[in-house]
């Protein structure tokens, strides 16, 4: 069986998530979906989409930019565990399905209704674009929503952050079902981890890599080391003796997100609360939890740096099974709107 063939019996539900390809990705993403998505791909039709054509949307200055980070978020994939015999990686603006299905979309659903986008306003707003929004950026959305019901998709894993894209998404199909009067396109759930996103160093709510708030999933041990240092504590906590605070405290809120030992890490917690801990102390447990998990992405991913050929023929079979499955949804969304074919 080729690596990309379903069983005609596979009743697994889809999965469909992807990234915008601007930058290697960081922990932020790792504990907010990739993890998740690594978990779920036996158990789940998986595709994963290098979303370079979103990525554009905001860097139309800089496409070599999103071009280059293609590869560098392929390489983040499988180098965290994403299997491309369970899984299928493709790469967003090979599709021409999507454009057009997002074509259609932009029909059932109003300048209005995306301005009010909670995402998009907060993108909006960090982006400092003004007035002046690219018209790409702004419909965005119903790109996403062509993406998610391209695959027929009804899970989609992603950080909290993008929920309001899976609500934006079900109701273009909601609308386009009516249209057509039957049930032509499937809503999806977003699948949020429950701890939510994963603070900065700094403590700011957002790992971003321009705010150089992140810890990069090819970070050396003495770069993680030297990040967990960096970390936000609890600014009254000064002596050792002196009572600490958990909450707010970034080093903890990794502890919780990435030590697997909960005793261990409850016993810290109850010591630092009382006083008598050190920040120190915390910090050197945390760097190994990380440097144990980060270690062996780093490894995987530099002997797949050495293999880029390995990688591009990965996405190119990836991207011409997705194009299969794109276009025969197209296909349908048209003849169920009655357009010609010729
Ligand atoms: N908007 C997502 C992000 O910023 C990337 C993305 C593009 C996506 N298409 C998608 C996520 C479809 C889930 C489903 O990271």
């Amino acid at each position: 069986m080729s690596m990309h063939a379903t069983p005609p019996n596979d009743e697994r539900p889809v999965i469909l998530t992807g990234d915008r390809t601007t930058g290697p990705l960081h922990l932020g993403h790792y504990v907010g979906s990739l993890r998740n998505r690594v978990a779920l791909q036996h158990s789940h039709r998986q595709y994963l989409l290098l979303a370079d054509a979103q990525a554009l949307t905001d860097n139309a200055h800089d496409p070599a930019k999103v071009r280059s980070n293609v590869m560098e978020v392929a390489l983040d994939y499988l180098a965290a565990g994403i299997d491309p015999n369970a899984t299928t990686i493709c790469v967003q603006s090979a599709l021409p399905a999507l454009a057009e299905l997002t074509m259609l979309y932009l029909n059932f659903v109003t300048v209005a209704r995306l301005e009010r986008n909670p995402t998009i306003k907060d993108e909006i707003q960090a982006r400092s674009f003004g007035r002046d929004i690219p018209a790409g950026f702004l419909c965005y959305p119903a790109a996403q929503a062509a993406d998610i019901t391209a695959f027929r998709a009804t899970v989609v894993p992603v950080g909290e952050d993008q929920a309001p894209m899976i609500e934006q998404t079900n109701e273009i199909v909601r609308r386009i079902n009516r249209q057509v009067g039957r049930g032509l396109l499937v809503e999806a759930r977003a699948l949020i981890p429950a701890m939510g996103r994963l603070p900065g160093l700094d403590g700011r709510a957002k790992m971003s890599k321009s705010q150089g708030n992140t810890i990069s999933l090819s970070a050396t041990d003495a770069e993680i080391t030297d990040a967990v240092l960096r970390m936000y504590t609890d600014p009254d906590h000064i002596r050792t003796s002196d009572p600490g605070r958990v909450e707010g405290n970034v080093v903890f809120t990794y502890l919780d997100a990435f030590d697997s030992d909960r005793e261990a890490v409850a016993d810290f917690k109850a010591r630092y609360i009382r006083g008598g801990l050190g920040d120190m102390t915390v910090k050197r447990r945390l760097a190994t939890v990380l440097c144990e998990i980060i270690g062996p992405i780093r490894e995987r991913r530099m002997t797949l740096e050495r293999d880029r050929g390995y990688v591009l023929e990965i996405l190119r079979s990836g991207t011409s099974h997705a194009r299969d499955v794109t276009t025969a949804t197209h296909t349908e969304v048209r003849d169920a709107l009655g357009l010609f074919s010729f």
